[in-house]
């Protein structure tokens, strides 16, 4: 059981971003463009998720791509002659944008050949992680800048050791769409102990409403436990199935985020999250939301 370390943990300085899947949901839009450069309003999403990592502190980041994925790695780069032009046009505002993206953190790329899961995608950031925690940010999922919770997650490793989940209680029919945990109360409010882990149980089965988000904080032991992971629910290795065995250790516990998460893995959220992000935007609101009302009064009633 690890409990109050007297010995400092290493700082929690590399972030890993699992980015090889085929966004299938997605098609035909991610036949040859990674889902994960999408755009919600003007900005990819995988760029938001980098943002978040890099307002948490974490300056490393790894990205863990796949076939296809080039154009991620062009985002975060240099674009010399788009500079340029946009210099000659003395368009700033524009160039700064340009410039924001490939300025953020220091970029790291490995690839994951074989499509076998998030575990396996995570197993493929371990000569890069070495004996560090780290965290694992999913892509699909965006948290809202103003509710850090990849920092209390910081928090509460550096305090309590071991490895730390996201968790967001979610309705009994949602259950088996996420991880699901059984969870003890801690003495901090937004802090509980997870005594198992279940990857998208039937909603029967499933051990409460607490779903793991796609937000992890990892002790770099769950290289070890992954690399003898078996193929769990899909066929695929999975993340929860090592932090399962580190659970049963007593060392994995939830941070209860009760703030805004965006899921944009599916198309309805996708389009919810556009749509809010949008009206959020003060240089778009002012026109936006006028329309917006409009546009729904109009709407014959379904
Ligand atoms: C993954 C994880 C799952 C987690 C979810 C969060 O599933 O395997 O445990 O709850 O992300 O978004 P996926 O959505 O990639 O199928």
């Amino acid at each position: 059981m690890v409990n109050h370390v007297e010995e400092p943990t290493p700082a929690v300085t590399k972030a890993v971003v699992p980015a090889a899947g085929l966004g299938t949901r997605f098609l035909p839009a991610t036949k040859a463009t990674p889902k994960e450069m999408l755009p919600v309003v003007d900005k990819p999403a995988i760029q938001y998720v980098v943002e978040e990592a890099v307002g948490a502190g974490l300056d490393d980041v790894l990205l863990i791509t796949g076939r296809s994925k080039r154009s991620i790695e062009d985002h975060f780069d240099r674009a010399y002659e788009l500079e340029e032009a946009l210099a000659a046009k003395e368009d700033w505002g524009k160039l700064d944008q340009v410039r924001k993206s490939s300025e953020l953190s220091t970029m790291h790329y490995v690839r994951q050949t074989d499509p076998r899961g998030l575990g396996h995608a995570v197993l493929c950031a371990a000569r890069h992680v070495g004996h560090e925690p780290f965290a694992v940010l999913l892509g699909d999922d965006l948290i809202e800048p103003g509710d850090p919770l990849l920092a209390r997650m910081i928090e509460v490793r550096q305090r309590f050791g071991g490895s730390v989940v996201a968790l967001m209680e979610v309705p009994p029919a949602e259950v088996s769409l996420y991880g699901c945990a059984a969870v003890e109360a801690t003495s901090e409010d937004d802090v509980a102990l997870i005594t198992d882990l279940v990857e998208k149980p039937a909603r029967e089965v499933a051990p409460s409403r607490w779903a793991v988000i796609g937000r992890y904080v990892c002790d770099p032991s769950v290289f070890d436990v992954l690399r003898d992971t078996p193929p769990g629910r899909g066929g695929e290795i999975q993340l929860t199935d090592a932090l399962k065995e580190l659970a049963g250790k007593g060392e994995v516990r939830g941070v209860l985020f009760r703030g805004r998460r965006y899921d944009t893995g599916n198309k309805q959220e996708y389009l919810r999250t556009m749509v809010e992000f949008a009206a959020k935007r003060e240089d778009l609101a002012a026109e936006f939301i006028p329309w917006l009302r409009t546009f729904l009064r109009q709407l014959p009633e379904t």
